[in-house]
């Protein structure tokens, strides 16, 4: 037996008893007379004591530990003369009779402690040993425990978990395929699956009308912190509901979450965002609820006082940051400076600062008299003490640049507080998004999602107008997920082709499979997946994903622990078919 207990459990209650625990050395101190280790195992840490003066022998043993050794022990429990009370195994220590080297460790290269001292980099290639570090393993037991639950709660409520294969084919979700070369099938490739979509539409063609799966992903593009190559979502389909269905079920889903795993309550339906609302009022389609500053349109009384910029500007929006009155002339350049920087995209930002003692001072006092401005500050419900800051410019460019002047000025308010959770949903998206490269039409979610029933005419006229019958759940301005009502009739689903311009050979190739699962009795269906990666950064209040996936991959999407991709040998590349044209160095 290795062990009869584990290094998290002892306390003043097992005084006087005689166990045997394992687990690897955290740390070793000789303090002359006695020595203490620190013993972890997954569920905590015990200490062991050694006494030069009872068993000389055995400490000498102890002293030889290294960091990381792996040690059996057997002793008996006894109460702590100085207690540690922040611990919960603090106020006992192990004093040990016997002990035994499982096994030596090299030097780890980095300290395994809540705040390490190695880089990014070194943590990811020795992957497990960052893993032992608490904060890391606090992350992955809060997945498993999420997994847990949404598995317990989606089977309460009649969801049926089916696994999908991944190798398969190319499914529409917009980013680059991974692809896998079929030996048996030379010159053929497999997609792996972007997500599900196309089989759990057939699956509800099967008559499975509750599916769930905890699912991996696979897209090639850019990474972020809230996107990996390969990804979870928890994919939900049902057929014989509407919109609000799925709504109401992934709500109840989120809600359970929520409170079982956080202990937070939300006792009212989470809000509903038009889209278009979303965009002209927070400048993206994930606003981020938790701070007010909704964009105040100033463009008509802002106009026609002489002053170019404004007068020749499509749009001017503003934003009041409540008690910023005070802001220096340095900090106003930084927001400046921030607005100007490419990837925001405004061309410069204009202020107006409401004194506390009612004075008004702006950065375009010459063309406006303070009567002009006060029509402002009114258009922006500003009180005395506040800061109005104003970007104009073409319309849609200049409502990203004031959306993330607002996030940016959240920030430096401290209103993004990760404790408090503010989800709604976005709904009623664009159904189709113009190319203008590829002078074409492409589907916003994907090309299976029905358009809004009034607006079907607008295919005739005016495609870009339709809107979708999708949603997305967004908690704290991170999309958490998406999902739509499906098209389940052919002619609605040609309709939808032809607007996204796609010959007939295209569609049959590509979804020819799915259309024909669709003429042998499709039901009405809608689903939803979450990306159960950013719920659980999110539940640990932390705002990269890789904390809380075991083995994530870097931002050039490369596995440094197990050094992937890689080259493969030239005999496999021969099986496969395949002639290697261009190494990149
Ligand atoms: P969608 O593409 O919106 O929908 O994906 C659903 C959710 O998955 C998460 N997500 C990601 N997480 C981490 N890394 C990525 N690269 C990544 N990409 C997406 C997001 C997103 O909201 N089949 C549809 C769902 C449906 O229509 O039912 C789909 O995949 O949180």
């Amino acid at each position: 037996m290795y062990r009869t207990n584990t290094c998290g459990e002892l306390n003043l209650s097992h005084v006087g008893k005689n166990v045997t625990l394992s687990g690897w050395v955290q740390r070793a101190r000789d303090l002359g007379g006695m020595t203490f280790v620190d013993l972890r195992d997954r569920y905590g840490i015990t200490q062991l004591a050694f006494n030069m003066d009872k068993n000389a022998e055995l400490c000498l043993e102890a002293r030889k530990l290294g960091r990381e050794y792996v040690i059996q022990v057997s002793g008996l429990v006894a109460e702590r003369e100085s207690k540690n009370l922040k611990m919960p195994t603090g106020e006992i220590e192990i004093i040990v009779d016997s002990l035994k080297v499982l096994n030596t460790a090299d030097v780890p290269p980095f300290t395994i402690e809540d705040v390490s001292d190695g880089g990014d980099e070194l943590r990811m290639k020795y992957r497990y040993l960052d893993l032992r570090r608490n904060p890391l393993k606090q992350n992955l037991m809060l997945r498993h425990r999420l997994a847990q639950e949404v598995r317990r709660y989606l089977d309460s409520k009649n969801f049926m978990e089916i696994e999908t294969p991944v190798l398969m084919k190319s499914t529409p979700e917009g980013a680059r395929d991974f692809v896998v070369p079929s030996r048996m099938n030379q010159g053929q490739f497999y997609a792996l699956p972007q997500s599900p979509q196309t089989l759990k539409q057939i699956l509800m063609v099967a008559g499975y009308d509750r599916y769930f799966q905890i699912v991996k992903c696979f897209r090639d593009e850019d990474l972020r912190a809230d996107r990996q190559p390969e990804f979870t979502q928890i994919d939900c389909e049902m057929s014989f509901v509407d919109r609000d269905d799925i709504i109401e079920t992934i709500e109840g889903l989120m809600k359970y979450l929520f409170k079982t795993v956080k202990n937070i309550e939300f006792k009212d339906a989470f809000p509903l965002m038009p889209y278009s609302e979303a965009m002209n009022f927070y400048g993206c389609d994930k606003p981020d609820l938790r701070f007010d500053m909704r964009f105040v349109d100033i463009t008509s009384i802002a106009k026609g006082k002489g002053f170019g910029v404004f007068d020749n500007a499509e749009y001017i929006g503003a934003i009041c940051a409540k008690g910023c009155s005070e802001y220096s002339r340095k900090e106003l350049d930084a927001l400046t400076d921030f607005v100007k920087k490419p990837q925001i995209g405004g061309s410069g930002l204009v202020y107006v600062k409401y004194g506390a003692d009612g004075s008004i001072k702006s950065s375009v006092d010459k063309f406006y008299t303070p009567e002009d401005i006060t029509v402002w500050l009114n258009a922006a419900k500003a009180e005395k003490g506040d800061l109005l800051l104003i970007v104009c410019g073409p319309k849609e460019k200049t409502l990203k640049a004031l959306g993330e002047l607002r996030l940016e000025m959240g920030n430096r308010l401290g209103l993004r507080n990760p404790d408090v959770f503010v989800p709604l949903w976005v709904v009623d998206f664009p159904l189709l998004e113009w190319d203008e490269e590829s002078k074409r039409y492409f589907a916003m979610h994907h090309p299976f999602t029905a358009p809004v029933d009034e607006d079907v005419p607008l295919f005739d006229t005016d495609p870009g107008k339709i809107r979708a019958k999708a949603y997305d759940l967004v908690i704290n301005g991170v999309e958490i997920g998406g999902g739509s009502v499906r098209i389940h009739s052919k002619d609605l689903q040609s309709k939808m082709f032809n607007a996204m311009g796609y010959t007939q050979e295209e569609v049959d190739y590509q979804f020819g499979f799915l259309l024909n699962a669709f003429r042998y009795g499709a039901p009405p269906h809608a689903g939803l997946a979450l990306g159960f990666d950013r719920l659980t950064s999110m539940f640990a209040g932390l705002d990269s994903i890789r904390d809380v996936i075991a083995f994530p991959k870097n931002n050039a999407g490369r596995d440094v622990m197990l050094d992937a991709p890689s080259v493969i040998r030239d005999e496999q590349l021969k099986e496969l078919g395949i002639a290697v044209v261009a190494k990149k160095e």
